[in-house]
């Protein structure tokens, strides 16, 4: 079924962290196989597995030395086709993550490149003579304080966005263009259904290099994930990328008739940009991420309503997504909540993520709450980027702990030395003692999960804002068949919720059909409701 993922739920693991097999203490693609029935029994439809192709590590599988390679460290092509197997028979799709916009500085391609300047794959990335007095060709800044290299043996800059070990390629080569789709086609003949595609709107650049303008701080929509002080306008969304994306969709859709899913890593201004991803025909993107939300820099009833009426306005009809955590900035938990009130908050942005229209992305540990356990001391840093800006930025590692799966030395994840700590807690916040607990936040997520499935208004019906409370965000969902109502109390106060809000609703009665809090005293309610602190609710017509 071609739109099998409209409805669907995905999981994203960060294979690195999420179990090891073979006591190396790193993920690794059989360790995922091992765990695949606790997602199934999550009730996940898609995985997005974190990059597992060959590749030195800096950038931990983002810096990849050979695209159609498992690193050994991840398994082999063969454990891929297992994974793919038994994924399938549990009904689960497989997206793998695609990195089209640069290579390892250990790629073959790129030694070639850097070999001389009449080198045949010297156009296949970005290389300039540096200005008059030696300095970089512009102020682009990235992941490092300046996007460019210099390169002793032939006296001219290459271009990296992110760490240097990962120079750009050229889109604007053909050469390039048609090897990497090649890259694409490889994975979905293997079985992908879906290509999470790295940072695509990247793929080119400003062909002038102009210099990009100075800002006070990075950018609100790139809080997350940059510390730079510019507008990335010449480098990031450059136009020419739609035209890009164009072919890319075509080819796919040519060469593949059950037209894979497209997802893309696109942060961008606003809303309008956004669109502009999808394309003009349904001829880019069938699903450029979404992560407005996961800008907020707090949970906050006003802002969410905001920015929920601008992707009504905005995105219209168009599948989103939505997404709070992923292994590039800090947990949700610790986002949006403070250490005592982290559980109750990890609930009730369960239910936000689970209720809202678009397609729910949970990143691994979510469904326990994990938080982040970022690096005590610059000796403890994996992500490089925690060692260019330490202490001010500690880098990526602390939302990307190793999964706790039960009490034992290493939380089962690895019988050797995990590459990282685990979270702090690991030894009562686990996946075995959650099981157990009918309050878990696990537990939580497969009631939510299971009403979604149940409620077809949570997957495909309209949303509609109620009321204006500055602490409660509520919303109505509704379908042909089904209806459901979202109350949700973000602040830390009590606060009252009355269904008169709605005219629609006043003739109906209505009831509780789950509580973040368990000890709701009655299920039926009337036309108000009182709400505890960080209590949600999702409530049904009787
Ligand atoms: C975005 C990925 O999510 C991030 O983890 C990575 O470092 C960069 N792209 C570079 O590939």
């Amino acid at each position: 079924m071609n739109n099998w993922w409209k409805e669907a739920i995905f999981y994203h693991v960060y294979l690195r962290s999420f179990q090891d097999s073979n006591g190396d203490g790193i993920g690794d693609l059989q360790g995922l196989i091992n765990r695949l029935d606790y997602i199934a029994d999550l009730g996940i439809d898609g995985i997005w597995i974190s990059p597992f192709y060959q590749s030195p590590h800096v950038d931990f599988g983002y810096d990849i030395s050979n695209h159609k390679a498992v690193d050994p460290r991840y398994g082999t092509l063969e454990d891929f086709d297992k994974l793919i197997e038994e994924a399938n028979k549990r009904n689960i799709k497989i997206v793998v993550d695609i990195i089209l916009n640069h290579t390892s500085d250990q790629h073959p391609f790129f030694i070639e490149s850097r070999q001389s300047k009449d080198s045949e794959k010297r156009d296949w990335y970005i290389w300039c003579d540096p200005k008059p007095d030696g300095s970089p060709p512009n102020n682009w800044q990235g992941f490092e304080p300046s996007t460019w290299k210099f390169d002793e043996k032939t006296q001219q800059y290459y271009y990296h966005y992110f760490y240097v070990q990962q120079p750009d390629l050229n889109w604007r080569n053909s050469d390039v263009i048609t090897e990497m789709f090649s890259i694409c086609d490889f994975w979905i003949n293997k079985g992908a259904a879906a290509l999470r595609l790295d940072a695509i709107n990247y793929l080119v650049e400003d062909p002038e290099l102009k210099d990009n303008p100075i800002t006070d701080g990075v950018p609100d929509y790139l809080r997350n994930i940059y510390q730079f002080n510019q507008d990335p306008i010449h480098n990031l969304n450059h136009p020419d990328n739609h035209e890009v994306l164009k072919k890319l969709r075509q080819h796919i859709r040519s060469n593949h008739p059950e037209d894979p899913l497209l997802i893309g890593e696109i942060w961008v201004p606003n809303t309008q940009e956004l669109v502009n991803y999808y394309g003009t025909n349904d001829d880019e993107l069938q699903l450029p991420f979404n992560f407005f939300l996961s800008t907020l820099s707090q949970l906050n009833a006003v802002t969410c309503r905001e920015m929920l009426e601008d992707f009504e306005r905005t995105l219209g009809n168009f599948p989103t997504t939505v997404v709070l955590s992923n292994h590039d900035f800090p947990r949700s938990t610790v986002r949006y909540s403070q250490e005592k009130d982290s559980d109750q908050v990890a609930k009730l942005l369960a239910t936000f993520l689970l209720t809202l229209k678009g397609i729910p992305f949970i990143y691994y540990g979510e469904e326990l709450g994990l938080r982040d356990n970022p690096p005590d001391t610059i000796e403890e840093v994996q992500d490089p980027r925690g060692k260019i800006d330490w202490p001010s930025y500690k880098g990526r590692d602390g939302c990307r702990t190793p999964m706790p799966w039960n009490n034992s030395l290493n939380g089962g994840f690895t019988e050797g030395k995990p590459w990282y700590k685990l979270p702090l807690d690991y030894q009562q916040r686990n996946v075995e003692n959650q099981v157990k607990d009918p309050d878990s936040i696990l537990n939580y997520y497969k009631q939510v999960i299971k009403i979604r499935r149940n409620v077809s208004a949570l997957r495909r019906g309209n949303l509609i804002l109620l009321g204006d409370d500055p602490n409660l965000l509520a919303y109505s969902r509704t379908d042909e068949k089904t209806q459901a109502i979202i109350v949700l109390n973000m602040s830390s106060d009590r606060c009252t919720f009355e269904l008169l809000t709605s005219p629609t609703f006043v003739t109906q009665s209505w009831s509780i059909l789950l509580s973040t809090h368990n000890d709701v005293k009655s299920k039926t309610i009337s036309e108000k409701i009182s709400l505890q602190p960080f209590e949600g609710l999702i409530i049904v017509p009787n």
